[in-house]
């Protein structure tokens, strides 16, 4: 507990995945119910929290560059205290400080829940330069019925689960994020009803691999807590993300189209096209495994969006194997893609693998591949020019104000204008016809609702 009643100002800098954004919110749930504050600016905290990201070289190299501007911050005031939290935190731990002699203390994954008592002690002189990057094994050291909602987003995110059991050869999320723990259903939904209450009416339920949820520890399956969370009054639309295509069974398949809040939005991260590099990453299905779950995913529910995670360059990719990449992306044809080089991590198998792929063809493949899907996504988006879509409206549009914004169900995009200006639709579901595709968005008007 906190020994002195001046608020201290926390700012914290989140880098990453909606894990890390979920995190985030975790660490202000757990902090501000006690009397600390948010921040506004770097110059305003006393504490500067870092949530970070481990999951490529590029990010890592983002966060140390915004290390190394706090450092000289530092210098001027030598009070500030600086937490580095998250992926990087839990791999390098001690190291971090050895690299940025800023850094005070540094909390792994699982020890965020810690952090009122991590930062209590360090105002109390206990807690410099020390680490905290144990991995707990129960979900109840790591839940967070304690820390009540404090606000919410009309879309927002709920972790069901945390950490991975697959090990791609790639990744380091297994070591960083620890083995799959599941959440119980009643914490979730009771989340979920809370952040309603705040004025969630999308949620995104969140964890590396849904499709294995509860598995472990004997609990219901995914399919069965998404046929729960379907039933929560004044919730409009379910998401989720992300599915490891070797785990998506005929259950969940069936649930598009048999629960009616389930968005027709799919992410189903492929990594590549060819068996051969398929096999090398530990991905554990086949290319015709994969399209066949997505051609029943298409004849279940025909209006299915599909997006997908690509990785180019990973070791010993030859020109055909990538090749292959770009004709699944053709068969496939999805609604849109995020494409990554390879990056080595030095804790995961591939760093070892060989032959690596020249940095210059990583960037020329990327740059083909984004050219291939961007056809894809013109196709895609002009196909719902002239229709109708239910659109969840999140707000007015940022960049014109005579314009509202929200998302399909499809999680496209929809810039639209309304007759009647002044009437607020913000969290409403309303149709929109659509008039005009653009790169990433579309655009239309609001209709009378039938
Ligand atoms: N290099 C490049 N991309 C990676 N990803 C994960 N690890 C790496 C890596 N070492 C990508 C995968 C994953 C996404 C979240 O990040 O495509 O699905
Ligand atoms: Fe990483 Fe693979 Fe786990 Fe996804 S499924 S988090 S890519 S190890």
């Amino acid at each position: 507990m906190r020994t002195n009643n001046q608020a201290r100002h926390i700012l914290i800098k989140t880098y990453g995945c909606q894990m890390n954004v979920y995190d985030t919110e975790i660490m202000q749930r757990t902090l501000f119910p006690i009397g600390y504050k948010a921040a506004t600016s770097e110059k305003k905290a006393d504490i500067i929290l870092i949530n970070t990201c481990a999951i490529r070289e590029k990010a890592e190299q983002k966060v140390f560059s915004y290390l190394g501007r706090l450092a000289l911050l530092k210098q001027n005031r030598p009070e500030l205290i600086i937490g580095v939290c998250g992926c990087i935190a839990q791999n390098i731990g001690k190291k971090l400080i050895q690299r940025s002699p800023c850094v005070d203390f540094v909390v792994g994954t699982h020890a965020i829940f810690q952090l009122p008592s991590i930062l209590d002690d360090m105002y109390r002189g206990k807690n410099t330069k020390k680490v905290f990057t144990n991995f707990n094994e129960f979900i109840n050291e790591i839940d967070l019925v304690n820390s009540p909602v404090i606000d919410s987003k009309i879309s927002g995110f709920v972790t069901i689960m945390r950490g991975c059991n697959n090990y791609c050869a790639y990744c380091v999320v297994p070591y960083v994020r620890g083995p799959e723990i599941s959440r119980k259903a009643e914490d979730i939904i009771n989340e979920i009803k809370q952040k309603i209450d705040k004025g969630m009416r999308e949620v995104t339920l969140l964890g590396q691999n849904v499709n294995s949820y509860g598995k472990k520890e004997g609990m219901i399956s995914f399919v069965d807590l998404l046929a729960q969370v379907n039933q929560i009054e004044k919730l409009k639309r379910i998401r989720f993300t992300t599915s490891h295509p070797k785990d998506l069974n005929t259950d969940l398949i069936n649930a598009f189209g048999n629960l009616e809040k389930l968005c027709t939005h799919i992410h189903l991260p492929v990594q590549s096209g060819s068996d051969k590099i398929l096999k090398r990453m530990n991905r554990k299905y086949s290319r015709s495994d994969y399209l066949k779950k997505i051609r029943d995913l298409k004849k279940r529910c025909p209006t299915i969006s599909i997006s997908s995670d690509f990785i180019v360059g990973f070791p010993g990719e030859t020109d055909e194997d990538f090749e292959e990449s770009l004709s699944l992306i053709k068969e496939v044809e999805y609604d849109s893609l995020f494409a990554f080089q390879y990056s080595d991590r030095e804790i995961a198998p591939a760093a070892k693998y060989s032959p690596k792929v020249d940095e210059k063809i990583k960037r020329q493949r990327l740059i083909q591949l984004l050219d291939v899907q961007s056809k894809n996504t013109v196709k895609r988006n002009l196909s719902c020019v002239g229709n109708h879509y239910s659109v969840l409206v999140e707000g007015k549009s940022k960049k014109e104000s005579d314009q509202w914004t929200g998302r399909t169900s499809g999680n496209k995009i929809v810039n639209f204008v309304a007759p009647d200006n002044k009437k607020n639709l913000t969290a409403l579901l309303v149709d929109v016809k659509i008039e005009k595709a653009c790169a990433h968005s579309l655009r239309g008007y609001l209709c009378p609702t039938k």
